[in-house]
């Protein structure tokens, strides 16, 4: 297997990290990969938001899971079970109420990315340059964890001290640092190919 392949297949979402600061420089080479994504129309609708403080971060990962577990009771009794079980992570095992951390797993470094609220094609170009951070994160001995929970900062009382302006809004957080687990991959469906 080639350097690129052996990085995407072993990337997994970590979710326990060492208590170990990760360099401003290395925090700048992540975005610069996630900047050379590809963009619909080169439009490059990424804003990079970053948390580097302990205190901070565990702050934040209070109130966003505070939010989140409101968003997830306004969400209504329909979806409940599906989304409530998407919240609390039950597929790995997370106990979102008991967990000290439970949106931002004690990582040294959280990453909101934004984009204005009327590019309907921003969400799919973020999803391209998150995943070119965290491969270049494996890549530099570092992992990562995609937090798509991260959005309910936005309702929270922390969410005006990043200064995210209005016109814009949360896509995703990433958190990355040196992974203290190693999580076994999950199998991947193979059912889903279709040659016409
Ligand atoms: C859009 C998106 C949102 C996600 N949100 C969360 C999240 O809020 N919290 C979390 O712990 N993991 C989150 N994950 C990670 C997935 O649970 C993980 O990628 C999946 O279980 C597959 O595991 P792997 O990445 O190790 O292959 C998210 C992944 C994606 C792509």
């Amino acid at each position: 297997m080639n350097d690129t392949l052996k990085t995407i297949y072993e990337r997994r979402a970590v979710r326990k990290f060492k208590d170990k600061s990760v360099q401003k420089e290395i925090i700048e080479q992540l975005i610069d990969a996630g900047r050379m994504a590809p963009s619909a129309i080169n439009m490059q609708p990424w804003k990079f938001y970053v948390l580097t403080k302990k205190e901070d971060i565990h702050e934040f990962s209070i109130e966003t899971a505070k939010a989140a577990a409101k968003g997830v009771l306004k969400s209504g009794i329909k979806n409940i079970v599906k989304t409530v079980s998407n919240a609390i992570h039950l597929s790995h095992g997370i106990d979102f109420h008991k967990a000290t951390d439970p949106i931002f797993h004690g990582a040294p470094i959280v990453i909101f990315i934004t984009s204005s609220k009327d590019d309907e094609w921003a969400a799919l170009d973020i999803g391209m340059c998150s995943q070119n951070m965290m491969l270049a994160a494996k890549s530099m001995g570092l992992e990562s964890c995609p937090v798509g929970l991260g959005k309910f900062v936005e309702q929270t009382k922390l969410y005006s001290k990043l200064n995210i302006p209005e016109s814009e809004h949360v896509n995703i957080a990433i958190i990355i640092g040196y992974g203290d687990e190693e999580p076994i991959g999950k199998e991947r469906k193979k059912d889903n190919v279709y040659y016409i």
